[in-house]
């Protein structure tokens, strides 16, 4: 059995001070869940204050929203997995579809990435997922293919089952629009299947595969109740404290 892993991406919110807040109520709502692996994905201004307020926190881990595939130099603006690793953060999630398409991120970057987050001894979520017009041309497969061959592209089997793969359809990313449980357990199952074909069917079936897209209480039962779906990277609905607690013990007993 994977044990799922809900994780709130906050994408470009939270101050410190929202970050303290937030936390104050959050920690109270989830002190008692177990069940599931619990990720908070800051921004980089606010990992080190999180970390130190999840210092005695057991059930909750911190993530990184980015990072550079260099150890460190004349790369200004970026950040190192070495830096993630001294907050004690344990993942960073590579290649989410904003840092595609708005910073042009390719399966080759994200691979670079992937390599050096794992011999930094980070736990990738890496994020593959297609557009709307790649659905509607028939396109999702191969798109999905593509991005999963190409972002772990040379990473040895024996390391998959520290990676976590989101697969966020982009038209279900902030919109509103969720996949159906359907149409999201279609894709797990076909990431997995190739997952299978780049080590063998035992490691792929460890790999954990987050859905990423509109989750929200109201629809988190249904998606974590598929087969292959093995836990959520909330956007929007993980700003709410209550809502993402909520996310987190639904899918606890999902
Ligand atoms: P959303 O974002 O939940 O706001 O759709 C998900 C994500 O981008 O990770």
């Amino acid at each position: 059995m994977r044990r799922k892993i809900i994780a709130a991406n906050w994408k470009m919110n939270m101050t410190l001070n929202e970050s303290e807040s937030y936390l104050e109520c959050f920690l109270l709502e989830i002190a008692d869940e177990k069940a599931v692996d619990i990720v908070l994905v800051p921004p980089f201004t606010a990992l080190a204050r999180v970390s130190e307020l999840l210092n005695d926190v057991q059930n909750v881990k911190l993530g990184a929203q980015n990072m550079h595939f260099e150890k460190g130099g004349a790369f200004t603006g970026e950040i190192s997995a070495a830096m993630i690793r001294e907050l004690f953060a344990k993942y960073v999630v590579l290649g989410h579809s904003e840092r595609r398409t708005l910073f042009g991120e390719t399966d080759e970057i994200v691979n670079k990435k992937t390599k050096a987050a794992i011999d930094a001894s980070l736990r990738p979520i890496v994020c593959i997922g297609e557009t709307l017009a790649e659905r509607d041309a028939g396109r999702v497969e191969e798109v999905l293919e593509t991005q999963l061959k190409g972002s772990l592209a040379g990473v040895p089997a024996k390391e998959f089952s520290e990676i976590v793969i989101a697969y966020e359809p982009v038209w279900a990313i902030g919109t509103g629009r969720t996949a159906s449980p359907a149409q999201a357990q279609d894709a797990h199952a076909f990431i997995r299947k190739n997952l299978a074909a780049l080590s063998d069917s035992a490691t792929a079936e460890k790999v954990r595969i987050q859905y990423g897209g509109s989750v929200k209480p109201g629809n988190t039962v249904e998606l974590m109740k598929q087969p292959d779906i093995d836990g959520a990277l909330v956007g929007g609905a993980s700003l709410d404290p209550r809502a993402f607690a909520e996310i987190v013990k639904l899918a606890g007993k999902s």
